[in-house]
């Protein structure tokens, strides 16, 4: 309770957080962050290795996490993952949309397969996963939604034309769901990265080229780190963001500026 007498909520020790991709990149610091302070981390990926490696590191930091395997364009996989880690941990009080594919290509070589294989992971799935686990958090009136988007849904992709427009859509269904679950006191929210030092970009680009370009073209100098999303959910998920739906929170030194 702040001194305005108004309560806040947000996420308190031993609330469930359901991390998609929560192997590698932003998904293990979002599990070591929300692990590493008494959150309870159902961690699904597709890689095995990654997702009992990272949930092994946060059990190593005295924090609670299952690894889940899933592979989120298979449908009927989330929906058996989702009654998994509800047999498991109960109710969430949040879901991080975080994991995503992007083929890359030009839209004239890109193939309709690597189109809807794209739309399904980044954007049909975190559909299905708050419809899953939306009843339930309904009913408990609490929780809270971060859809990891990108920057590249405000500027565009040359060769990922598909991996943009996905990411649009899930700022847009950000909008959409935060208006629909208002009422149940459920806040949605979405992140927008700028581009970071994980595995999704060094498929395209070396290492040391990422380092260096971000430190010529990024106002602040440098690219984003893992740690660096983390803060942000963190704070989205916290009772200081309690009076925050809807919106698309940019972290990218200044590389897009967003109104
Ligand atoms: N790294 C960046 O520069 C950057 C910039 C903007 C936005 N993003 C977004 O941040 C999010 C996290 O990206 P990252 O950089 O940490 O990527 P990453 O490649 O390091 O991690 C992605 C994780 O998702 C998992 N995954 C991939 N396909 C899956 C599937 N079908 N089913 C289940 N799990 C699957 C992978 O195994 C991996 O652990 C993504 O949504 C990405 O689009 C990243």
């Amino acid at each position: 309770m702040n001194d305005d007498g108004i309560e806040r909520d947000g996420f308190k020790s031993g609330d469930v957080v359901v991390i998609t991709g929560g192997g590698g990149g932003f998904g293990k610091a979002f599990a070591k962050r929300f692990g590493g302070n008494r959150g309870r981390i159902a961690l699904w990926d597709i890689d095995k290795k990654l997702g009992e490696e990272t949930a092994a590191e946060v059990r190593a930091m005295g924090g609670e996490a299952t690894f889940f395997p899933v592979d989120l364009g298979d449908a009927d996989a989330i929906l058996r993952t989702a009654e998994a880690t509800m047999n498991r941990y109960g109710t969430p009080y949040c879901l991080i949309n975080n994991a995503s594919v992007f083929p890359r290509g030009e839209v004239l070589a890109l193939s309709l397969q690597d189109w809807e294989f794209t739309f399904r992971v980044n954007v049909t799935a975190p559909f299905l996963i708050v419809k899953a686990f939306g009843p339930a958090m309904i009913e408990k009136k609490r929780g809270c939604v971060i859809n990891i988007a990108s920057g590249r849904a405000l500027e565009g992709a040359p060769k990922g034309a598909n991996y943009a427009a996905t990411k649009a859509a899930i700022v847009s269904l950000t909008k959409s769901l935060a208006l629909e679950w208002a009422p149940h006191r459920i806040r949605v929210n979405s992140l927008i990265p700028g581009q970071s030092l994980t595995a999704m970009p060094m498929v395209a680009t070396p290492r040391e080229k990422l380092i260096a370009d971000a430190a010529t073209h990024v106002p602040l100098g440098r690219i984003g780190y893992p740690d660096d999303m983390a803060g942000v959910a963190w704070f989205l998920a916290s009772a200081d963001a309690a009076w925050m739906t809807g919106q698309g929170v940019a972290m990218n030194g200044g590389a897009v500026m967003t109104p």
